[in-house]
């Protein structure tokens, strides 16, 4: 074993996933490198952009710095970066936004562009909103149109046959709006669960459409192809039948298409009208973007955070990200100059669960909300104030002057945005933290991993604690497995069982309230599933979207337990 490998300590989880789909293999499929080696091939490609920048910042000492932050498991950046970085395809973004036209040509050369996107490990989100509704006129046929909808199917299918030969399958979010004439069929797209199955689907909601629900009142329906009003609708009705689609099998979700629309950093460039398919990235179209996120159990230092060294790793993580930007190979050029205009970078955490753990904080607590709200200021400010400097040293991003950061007395920037909270489905197990800044799911459970793989896994705090403590044994662990919580377990202690909650030992309002405390502090948007007990009902479901509203979330994921029996994209399985 090289000196290098005894350093990396990683799970046994962590390499079966990079072992199955992130190390390099030569033609027969044989494994070319070692997860150390990957790591070093990931450091050296990005630490390369100083040169091309010629920045005067020496090169190898920062890849010997980006190699550490990886490998001491303290920062990882999104798979495409891990996958494809110093390799043949180079294409380095979790996240895209492609434009949908309402002309065949512009349809179908979306597609093309969504299958060159899956093939390198991406996924793309679109808006269908622009698209004329069912049964519309087709003047150059005569013949009526076929509606959003229909044409999603065509992406879905296309997605299905291209998922084999890509690096990871490929996933999307359709996002109609609320004002489309076609939205009670959006609304019930996928009541049947086996058709869109490479979609996440939301329903973009306006302001209008909120204050109407607020009144009781209608709202505006309106024809794209003309830009006119066609009717009305009763905002509550479809309000409900969202909500009730959403306790259904938790789709579709919603999204607050004017609150992204507010905190547009470029307004002057372009509207926002979709994300990346979880949710936490809104993009303008042909915009890309790259994430990173930091192992905040790595910095829960005895009773405290350890602030000085969170703020060198979120420097180090943003001038890591901007270079990504840079040595990164676009899939095709419109995204190319996009991305590159406005330089949009998304750092965000992981391992928020654990922190509080370590901590002794419970996640269900004030305390918990208001370290949060803490942490994430913290990092978002030194995030900004590196892109400033990042700035001074290599110029703004291309789009500054317009930009919501060009003002009397602002700083030029280097990111128009620098802070996204991912959901960190596969890195965090890499990372062998708990992902994102969701709770626990389970204290001791079977996780499925890529195709059909099962492992059985116990949170290593808890191990330790119940070793340390003495009550550690087989017996119990499997009984925690059965119970999928230990609140009703009287063998633990009380205090331990405080703080190891998990996500259906809490509130919806709980999770809100944390997705809530996370967004205030950050640019972009907080990826969020927020979990409903299978007895829960609509009102429920419809008081935590009135909540999330009211504290200022862009958008609410829900799952109510066993609703589903398969599903495409979620935080607890990697693809
Ligand atoms: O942990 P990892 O970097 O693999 O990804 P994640 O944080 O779970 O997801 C971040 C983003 O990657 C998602 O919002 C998608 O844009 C994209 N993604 C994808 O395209 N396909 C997947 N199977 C998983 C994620």
């Amino acid at each position: 074993m090289s000196k290098k490998e005894t350093a990396l300590q990683l799970s046994a989880n962590a390499i079966t996933v990079l072992e199955r789909r992130y190390l390099k293999r030569n033609e027969e499929g044989k494994v070319l490198e070692t997860p150390a080696e990957m790591f070093a091939r990931v450091a050296r490609t990005i630490a390369s952009a100083e040169t091309k920048l010629n920045t005067g910042v020496d090169a190898k000492q920062l890849e010997k710095e980006f190699y550490r932050m990886m490998t001491s498991l303290e920062f990882m950046p999104n798979s495409p970066t891990l996958m494809n970085a110093g390799r043949e395809l180079g294409q380095l973004s979790a996240c895209f936004v492609l434009p949908v036209g309402d002309s065949m040509e512009e349809i179908f050369e979306a597609i093309k562009n969504t299958a060159l996107i899956h093939k390198s490990g991406g996924g793309t989100g679109f808006s269908f909103s622009r698209i004329r509704p069912a049964n519309d006129v087709v003047s150059s046929t005569r013949g009526i149109s076929s509606g959003p909808i229909s044409f999603m199917k065509v992406f879905d299918a296309a997605t299905e046959t291209i998922k084999q030969g890509g690096t990871r399958r490929g996933a999307n979010m359709g996002i109609l709006r609320v004002d489309h004439p076609d939205i009670m069929d959006f609304i019930m797209a996928k009541r049947d669960q086996t058709v869109l199955t490479n979609f996440n689907i939301s329903v973009g909601l306006t302001e209008a459409f909120m204050e109407a629900v607020e009144k009781d009142g209608e709202y505006d329906i309106v024809n794209p192809r003309t830009g006119k009003p066609v009717g009305k609708l009763p905002a509550r009705k479809i309000f409900d039948h969202i909500v009730d689609m959403a306790w259904h099998n938790g789709e579709p979700g919603i999204i607050f298409l004017d609150r992204l629309n507010r905190d547009n950093p470029t307004p002057h460039v372009g509207e926002i009208e979709a994300t990346n398919p979880c949710g936490e990235q809104p993009l303008l179209p042909y915009e890309s973007c790259n994430l990173g996120s930091i192992n905040l159990a790595r910095f829960a230092h005895e009773d405290d955070v350890d602030w000085p060294r969170l703020r060198e790793t979120v420097r180090l993580a943003t001038r890591f990200l901007d270079n990504v930007i840079e040595v990164n190979n676009y899939p095709i050029p419109e995204i190319d100059q996009m991305t590159r205009a406005n330089r949009k970078i998304g750092l965000g955490i992981m391992g928020w669960a654990d922190m509080l753990i370590r901590l002794g904080i419970p996640y269900n607590s004030q305390e918990a909300i208001e370290l949060g709200e803490k942490l994430m200021k913290f990092i978002n400010d030194e995030a900004h104030q590196m892109s400033v400097e990042l700035a001074e040293e290599r110029g703004p991003f291309p789009n500054f002057k317009g930009s919501i950061y060009d003002v009397k007395g602002g700083r030029p920037i280097r990111n128009a945005t620098c802070t996204t909270i991912a959901p960190t489905g596969t890195i965090s197990i890499i990372s062998s933290t708990s992902s994102g800044v969701e709770p626990l799911f389970a204290v001791s459970f079977v996780r499925q991993v890529l195709d059909d793989d099962k492992l059985v896994e116990v949170h290593p705090l808890f191990e330790q604690i119940a070793r340390e403590r003495g009550f550690y044994s087989k017996e119990l662990m499997e009984k925690i497995a059965e119970h999928g919580t230990v609140q009703d377990i009287p063998e633990i202690p009380e205090d331990v069982r405080r703080v190891f909650v998990t996500a259906h030992d809490i509130t919806p309002e709980d999770h809100i309230r944390m997705q809530a405390a996370f967004q205030k502090y950050t640019d972009n948007a907080v990826s969020k599933t927020v979990n409903f007990r299978n007895e829960a009902s609509r009102e429920d479901v419809a008081t935590v979207y009135r909540l999330a509203y009211q504290l200022g979330c862009k958008g609410v994921t829900i799952y109510r337990d066993g609703s589903r029996d398969l599903q495409v994209l979620s935080v607890k399985k990697a693809d």
